[in-house]
């Protein structure tokens, strides 16, 4: 059980206050969810920077404190975001950068868990199914505390590039990706809708036109937003930090909101003992409740596919 007690300030902490982490603590700051922001970053000078930056912004937004900590100030943080790692080096396979980013959750797993274990975990770091499942593994939680933010990202983008297609606000459309946050996410069609109908129907409605290639490609620009955004900016920061702020909304505010995260599966498709995203039940406890969705055989199948990507590389690490 999280230890949420209304006498104590709402304290989240951020492992890595990078591009991703700094944007987090932003827009957590924004939110007026948290009391207290611990910031933890192995660049404890470039740390100080961002809580400087952070606090000069307190007066004009939300009351809250922000430190830069150490691992011992993580005691009592209802959430710790993990962002930290580094990103892929020119000529680095996956599996390298894969194995680079194991090795600091190696050290600061174990960092975490001793000054706060009634925590929850929420990683970022990528890749995040792998590295979601070493942290759950390495920290001997429960899964239920232990959250990656898999496909939250991928579905808000779909969500996003659907809502433009058909013309109406995104929260409206209803729509999952699944599986691998990476290139063997699936596109979960058969349950996508708008005003609860599925989107053939809601054409056909509609006097619009649905086409099974324009589905296509707006799949194929939500599975390869990351390199075209990288390609173009270098790395991606504002929609992951929404998403990880909305999980940390979910999670404080004890919502029961179903997000598509990333958590320990069992027996769904086949598919056993990996981290994947299913939508998922999410409330102060954390995971509540996976969501097992009917999936039609080519979504079970590409669900699958995604679990034999992600275990392979598990494996080779020694996890
Ligand atoms: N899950 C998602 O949807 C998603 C989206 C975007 C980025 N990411 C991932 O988030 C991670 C961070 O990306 P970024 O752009 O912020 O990178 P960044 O290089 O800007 O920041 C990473 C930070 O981690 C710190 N760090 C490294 N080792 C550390 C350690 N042992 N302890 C504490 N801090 C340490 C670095 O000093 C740096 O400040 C990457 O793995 C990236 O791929 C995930």
């Amino acid at each position: 059980m999280s230890q949420l007690d209304i006498r104590r300030p709402v304290k989240v902490a951020i492992i890595g206050s990078g591009n991703v982490g700094a944007t987090f603590a932003y827009a957590l700051l924004l939110s007026g969810l948290a009391t207290e922001i611990i910031l933890i970053d192995s660049n404890q000078y470039r740390a100080e920077g961002e809580m400087m930056d952070l606090n000069h912004a307190v007066p004009l937004t939300k009351p809250a404190r922000i430190m830069v900590g150490s691992y011992a100030d993580l005691s009592g943080a209802a959430v710790v975001v993990i962002t930290a790692g580094s990103a892929q080096k020119p000529g680095e396979t996956r599996l390298e950068l894969v194995a680079r980013n194991a090795q600091i959750f190696k050290t600061i797993i174990p960092e975490i868990v001793r000054y706060n274990p009634d925590g929850i975990l929420l990683i970022a770091t990528n890749p995040v199914d792998i590295l979601s499942y070493i942290a759950w593994k390495i920290s001997g939680l429960p899964s239920q505390r232990v959250i990656g933010s898999g496909t939250i990202l991928d579905t808000a983008r779909f969500r996003a590039l659907l809502s433009q297609f058909y013309g109406v606000d995104a929260r409206s459309v209803h729509a999952y990706i699944i599986g691998e946050h990476g290139d063997s996410e699936v596109p979960v069609w058969s349950l996508a809708n708008i005003a609860g109908m599925r989107l053939s129907v809601y054409c056909a409605n509609n006097g619009m036109e649905c086409r099974d290639q324009d589905l296509e490609t707006i799949f194929h620009q939500v599975r390869d937003a990351a390199y075209e955004i990288i390609k173009r900016k270098g790395s991606t920061y504002y929609a992951i930090s929404a998403g990880l702020v909305r999980i940390v909304e979910a999670i404080l505010r004890d919502q029961g909101t179903i997000l598509t995260i990333s958590n320990y599966i069992e027996d769904f498709c086949d598919v056993n003992d990996v981290y994947l995203s299913l939508p998922c039940i999410i409330d102060r406890d954390g995971v509540e409740r996976i969501i097992r969705l009917e999936l039609n055989e080519a979504e079970k199948a590409g669900f699958k596919k995604s679990a034999e990507v992600i275990q392979k590389i598990t494996r080779e690490l020694g996890y």
